[in-house]
């Protein structure tokens, strides 16, 4: 009776051709760090493995990438300078806005480079919008983020991912890209991004940790799911095309229920609590690093994900190719 639920695991050839979860490395989006200046290419200690380029380097990690299979990035700015406002983000020689410009020159439409639109990696205090009176002011910074995002388009951004987690943001953005001509480029709004731990190893590498309090009042509350999708389903009423739902694997209920329920491409975030995790058990031999990465992006996708935003792009378009998974 056993061989009932095993015979289509009998052998290598079989056990691949049932697997209910395909990936492609068309999926994955491999995050990197650019930071103001010249000539930078240094190791990011909370990220191991990972780089911090500056605008004229950064080349070489899409490179690399792109070697290995991956095609979309998805870039973050690190200013040489921050103020109370993060005028950093919508500069029109910011980190970014620079980079945007190299890389459309060298590589064009071979990539596709969305970018994060926050002001925390800019502002003195670190918080994702203005502060008034030791609180975020949501309405004050939601030009400032349509101002950020327009900049970025102008310099080459192909998709602008809001994450400040502000209210409005997307209607916000949505109406000033429109106006300005560029009603064909898609939003990717981190509709769901929970309050979360797994954020530390980040705020090292972007130099983004809040100065002061936390970010629990526009961040959500990890015991909600409902609320979740309260707030995926707004962003797509204000006409977000793709939504991110962040951390990943502690969040494989919101992925399931956001892929069943909407009707937009669900992108999972897999952060950097989850990556230095992985890192750092592998590091003192605990697990083997390889395999668990291969599970838990496929778990991720499992749950529904249609995109996986991960730091593993590349080992992970590696696995793909071998056969690995997939
Ligand atoms: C900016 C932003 C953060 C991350 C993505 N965009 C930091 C935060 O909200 O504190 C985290 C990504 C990661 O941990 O890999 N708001």
């Amino acid at each position: 009776m056993e061989a009932r639920t095993r015979r289509l695991r009998n052998n290598e050839i079989l056990r691949r051709m049932v697997r209910e979860t395909r990936l492609s490395s068309d999926a994955l989006i491999y995050p990197l760090f650019v930071k103001k200046g010249q000539g930078i290419e240094e190791e990011i200690p909370s990220l191991p493995g990972q780089i911090r380029y500056s605008p004229d380097t950064v080349a070489k990690g899409i490179d690399l990438a792109q070697k290995a299979g991956i095609r979309s990035f998805l870039l973050f700015g690190i200013p040489e300078a921050k103020d109370e406002t993060g005028s950093g983000a919508y500069a029109e020689n910011g980190v970014i806005q620079q980079t945007l410009r190299n890389l459309k020159m060298s590589f064009g439409k071979d990539v596709c480079l969305i970018t994060d639109v926050c002001l925390c990696e800019y502002t003195s205090h670190g918080h994702c919008g203005i502060v008034h009176g030791g609180r975020i002011d949501n309405d004050t910074t939601l030009p400032l983020l349509s101002q950020t995002a327009l900049s970025h388009v102008r310099s080459g951004s192909d998709m602008v991912a809001p994450s400040g987690m502000m209210d409005g943001t997307v209607t916000a953005i949505r109406t000033v890209l429109d106006a300005e001509g560029f009603s064909g480029i898609p939003i990717m709004s981190y509709a769901v991004k929970y309050a979360s731990a797994f954020y530390g190893p980040f705020r090292e590498a972007a130099d983004s940790a809040p100065q002061f309090g936390n970010r629990k009042t526009y961040q959500m509350d990890y015991h909600n799911s409902r609320e979740a999708l309260k707030r995926i389903q707004i962003d797509v009423n204000e006409g977000a095309d793709s939504i991110i739902v962040k951390p990943a694997l502690p969040c494989l209920d919101i992925v399931f229920k956001a892929s069943q329920r909407l009707n937009v491409p669900v992108a999972a975030y897999s952060v950097s609590g989850e990556y230095a995790m992985i890192k750092a058990a592998a590091a003192s031999l605990f697990i083997e690093e390889y395999d668990i990465m291969c599970e838990s992006a496929v778990a991720v996708f499992r749950a529904g994900a249609d995109i996986l935003i991960t730091y593993f792009a590349k080992e992970l378009a590696g696995a793909i190719k071998n056969g690995d998974i997939g």
